[in-house]
């Protein structure tokens, strides 16, 4: 597929070799691994989209639903349950409870995963089925140990199981991975040179490079809103934790030069780790805030079926910036 994305034709043929591998009945499993912003949500969007013809469930690890046992999963999950019925009893009963369609004591684990195992084989004998889930260091650890166990017990059923995180939990390690490296040379120079409104000097230009590592997020918010003589003195940012916290910095200075009340919408949006537009409406109406607000946030907010930020490091750096205040 043809695909915006610079400096990953590799990645790209790995994804389009799982597609179509999972085409031809085959199952398949793969974590996307790297630090934030490296662009691991870019690839499994790029996954989908040359995956138009296969079936596709999604879910996100959020980090505020972390201790609610098989948030994930239920989330993965809502679009199949319309087959539960077809589902030998033990293994129904376990959903139902645990995805709250019936009360009852908390059920064997392993019923639930035999269960999601049965659900997507049975909805993969349509069609084929991805199952993609982002933000994968941040699943509840009853749905990572299922989701691990279903990847283990997936044999000749059409279905592909594609995991993105920052740093893949241990329920994980034993799933097929692939680390997502910087941009190099051409490609981290044209996006860098994407984002600059100036031209940069050749040898400031290399220095941001490999400083940001090639972090594609990094070339391209870091140097927005720097002067020239700044970016000149180059970053120095030796660890990737560091680099996550810079490229928050950056969001914080954007914030700073907001209007109050398009700062306070982020923020209530922040608070709401569902995305729920109606949520965020009506929240917005207690506390006076008109929706609209949302076109004065420089980008940072969208609505669209769902309210999302422009990054997760966007979102952790409005609820930063708050506490400081
Ligand atoms: N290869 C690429 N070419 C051009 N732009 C890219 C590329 N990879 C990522 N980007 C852009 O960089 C930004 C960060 O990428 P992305 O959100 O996919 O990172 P991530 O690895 O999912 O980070 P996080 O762990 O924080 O979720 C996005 O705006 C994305 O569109
Ligand atoms: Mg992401």
């Amino acid at each position: 597929m043809q695909t915006s994305l610079r400096g990953r034709e590799r990645e790209c043929a790995l994804l389009d070799g799982l597609v179509g591998a999972v085409r031809d009945g085959q199952s398949r499993s793969l974590v996307l691994r790297g630090e934030a912003g490296i662009g691991k949500t870019a690839l499994l969007e790029y996954l989908i989209g040359s995956a138009p013809d296969l079936g596709v469930v999604r879910a996100v690890g959020v980090e505020s639903e972390m201790e609610l046992a098989y948030a994930s999963l239920q989330q993965l999950c809502a679009p199949l349950l319309d087959r539960l019925e077809r589902l030998p009893a033990p293994q129904r009963q376990a959903m139902e409870i645990v995805f709250g369609l019936s009360s009852g004591a908390a059920p064997d684990r392993f019923f639930v995963g035999l269960g999601v195992l049965s659900l997507v084989s049975e909805v993969a004998e349509e069609r084929p089925l991805l199952c993609v889930v982002d933000d994968a260091q941040w699943l509840d650890r009853a749905s990572a140990l299922t989701l691990a166990f279903v990847a283990r017990r997936l044999l000749a059923e059409p279905v592909g199981l594609v995991f993105a995180a920052r740093e893949p939990g241990e329920e994980l390690l034993h799933v097929p991975d692939l680390e997502v490296l910087g941009l190099v040379n051409g490609d981290a120079r044209a996006l860098l040179g994407s984002a600059m409104h100036v031209p940069l000097d050749g040898r400031i230009r290399d220095t941001i490079i490999a400083e940001t590592r090639g972090n594609p997020l990094a070339l391209l918010e870091l140097p927005r809103g720097l002067t020239s003589t700044q970016l000149a003195g180059g970053f120095g940012m030796p660890e990737a934790s560091t680099l996550s916290s810079r490229i928050e910095e950056s969001y914080v200075r954007r914030l700073e030069t907001l209007p109050e009340h398009a700062r306070r919408l982020l923020l209530v949006a922040a608070a709401d780790p569902v995305g729920d537009p109606l949520l965020l409406q009506r929240a917005c109406e207690r506390l006076g805030i008109a929706l609209s607000a949302i076109d004065e946030t420089g980008g940072l907010l969208a609505l669209d079926v769902r309210v999302t930020f422009r990054h997760p490091l966007a979102r952790s750096a409005v609820y930063r910036a708050a506490g400081g205040q």
